[in-house]
């Protein structure tokens, strides 16, 4: 399968689609060039003393190889920690689409800036929040919050 079958399949049966009651984060990310919006809600576990992405889901207001990739990537962040996800690019997210053509190279940083939206908005709200103590801070954290762009 060549990129574009592989986006319409993703398409056809997109994973982890829809808003997601009960997440931990939620992240927004709109692209200048296009004016799409996507958006990420994360939810996470714990596992072996680690806080991991136990779930995601997104909405998409935007271009078919933006789902494709969202989609994607809702799979691929699964069981990660936050540092981990973060570590990922655009084009690490739209990995197992095949290249993505110059034009819409965009649509998988803007599934990239949603995810960084919803893992460094939650970071940054925590005060002296580091690498070591990530995962303590985490669990403090009751509450939803949502940050726009
Ligand atoms: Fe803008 Fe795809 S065309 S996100």
């Amino acid at each position: 399968m060549n990129t574009q079958q592989k986006i319409d399949e993703a398409i056809r049966n997109p994973k982890n689609l829809g808003e997601m009651s009960g997440a931990d984060v939620v992240g927004t990310a709109g692209s200048s060039d296009c004016g799409d919006m996507l958006r990420l809600w994360i939810k996470f576990r714990e596992d072996g003393g680690k806080r991991v992405i136990d779930r995601a889901t997104f909405q998409s207001f935007g271009c078919q190889t933006a789902i494709a990739v969202a989609s994607m990537a809702t799979e691929l962040i699964k069981g990660k920690t936050a540092q981990e996800a973060l570590a990922l690019s655009g084009e690490d997210l739209s990995e197992p689409l095949g290249p993505l053509p110059p034009m819409k190279i965009h649509c998988a940083q803007l599934v990239e800036g949603a995810l960084k939206n919803a893992l460094t908005g939650e970071i940054a709200s925590l005060p002296g929040a580091s690498g070591a103590n990530l995962s303590d801070s985490f669990q403090s954290q009751g509450a939803v919050k949502i940050n726009f762009r």
